[in-house]
């Protein structure tokens, strides 16, 4: 395996989407090729999972749910990333299986220990090389979500207590893997966060 993995952390409405679309922009000018992706939804199969997991009418029971985002994260390692990563490319991936970890281990039927077994065997135990855990208050990033517009799905219809559990638990994972996380205070300003992860990634990139 040549490439590099990012995944980029955290709950609904801390500014994922834009801290790895800003990461992507400079590792392009640097001549990389990036390979940007997303869970649920990282692949034609995936995109009709993620339909089932955040737009379909009804109650999902826990394990269901729990192996429909791991039936679609073991289809995008297998299809998408690990041939993106044999071929040198960087991988920046929205969401991976830390959100599995978090968000179906807190609050929920299950453990973080279980959900995180299924897991590492959907994906036959590929981890990144660099979590990158945007860390906001629960309450501050409903906020910034409810901005948006949009109607909110399946999980973002949760209470604001879910969220705040499956921060702790995102924290929890960053606090056993210090090597593999990268926790960035998600209260900063746009530029003052990608100015730190850059940082970061160049010390990996070497
Ligand atoms: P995401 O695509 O990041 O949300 P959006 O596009 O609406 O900003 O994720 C969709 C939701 O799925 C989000 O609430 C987090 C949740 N989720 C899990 O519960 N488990 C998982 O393994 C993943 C990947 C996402």
């Amino acid at each position: 395996m040549t490439g590099i993995f990012i995944t980029f952390e955290g709950i609904d409405g801390v500014g994922k989407s834009t801290q790895a679309n800003l990461l992507q922009d400079y590792l392009e000018g640097l001549n990389h090729k990036v390979v940007r992706t997303l869970e649920p939804g990282g692949t034609e199969l995936g995109q009709e999972i993620r339909q089932l997991l955040l737009h379909r009418k009804g109650e999902v029971a826990p394990r269901a749910e729990a192996l429909l985002f791991s039936a679609d994260r073991a289809h995008h390692v297998a299809t998408k990333i690990r041939p993106a990563l044999a071929e040198g490319s960087v991988v920046i991936s929205d969401r991976y299986f830390d959100s599995s970890v978090a968000y179906q281990g807190a609050g929920r039927a299950l453990s973080m220990e279980e959900v995180r077994e299924i897991n590492l065997w959907a994906v036959d135990g590929l981890l990144p090389t660099l979590t990158v855990l945007l860390d906001l208050d629960a309450s501050e990033a409903r906020a910034r979500r409810n901005t948006t517009g949009t109607e909110p799905d399946r999980m973002e219809r949760e209470k604001i207590e879910y969220f705040e559990a499956t921060r702790q638990a995102f924290l929890k994972l960053a606090s056993n893997e210090p090597d593999r996380f990268f926790v960035v205070d998600a209260a900063q300003s746009v530029e003052t966060m990608q100015a730190q992860i850059r940082a970061r990634v160049n010390a990996i990139l070497g």
